[in-house]
């Protein structure tokens, strides 16, 4: 059993959802999971603690929430030290083309390139249209980017494209990770 810490960035809560799922998983397989919000990260927080880290972090506007990013950035060097996963959570994912693909890769790449942050995973996860939750002008523009990619147009309701079993699988490996490094480590 590990400790593992999962912190989220997220603005209408879709990657709170992911990430809390993937603390469901990881509780599953016996680690023992810790899920902050890397907005307001418990201020006695020590990432030395943990035999595994998984960051998790929408994208709005090209970029990822810029508070996931920050918390990359001052835990490096305790995220180098164990299994580390990066879950990119977007509606690009969503869409199943080689351009997509390339986006979310570039979305993935950037936010590495700019922490230097080399995780040991990263993993592109499809999130949510909230059309509920945005206020005009976003349900207007998201709507619009929405039918150019070919997703969801009404917005009288929320549409999720998370695929929960590609996630699970993907944490499930991930535990596996923590597994044989906190026994290598023993
Ligand atoms: C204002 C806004 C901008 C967005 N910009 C992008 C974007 O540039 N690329 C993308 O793939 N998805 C974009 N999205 C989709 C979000 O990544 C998606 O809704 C995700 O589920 C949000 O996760 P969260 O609820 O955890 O913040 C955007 C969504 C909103 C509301």
């Amino acid at each position: 059993m590990g400790r593992v810490l999962v912190a989220y960035g997220s603005s209408e809560g879709q990657t709170a959802v992911i990430a809390d799922r993937i603390g469901d998983v990881l509780a599953d397989a016996g680690h023992d999971p810790l899920v902050i919000s890397t907005k307001h990260p418990p201020p006695e927080l020590s990432l030395s603690r943990y035999d595994g880290v998984v960051v998790a972090a929408s994208v709005h506007m090209g970029t990822h929430q810029p508070d996931a990013v920050s918390f990359v950035r001052e835990n490096l060097d305790a995220l180098e030290r164990v299994p580390s996963a990066f879950v990119s959570v977007s509606l690009t994912a969503a869409t199943d083309s080689e351009d997509a693909g390339r986006t979310t890769e570039a979305y993935v790449e950037d936010v590495l390139q700019e922490t230097g942050w080399s995780p040991t995973r990263t993993h592109v996860v499809a999130g949510a249209l909230k059309y509920r939750e945005y206020g005009l002008l976003t349900r207007f523009i998201v709507r619009r980017i929405a039918g150019k990619e070919r997703l969801a147009t009404d917005t009288s309701r929320d549409h999720e494209y998370t695929d929960w079993d590609d996630l699970e699988a993907f944490t499930g490996e991930f535990a596996t990770l923590v597994d044989d490094h906190s026994s290598s480590a023993r």
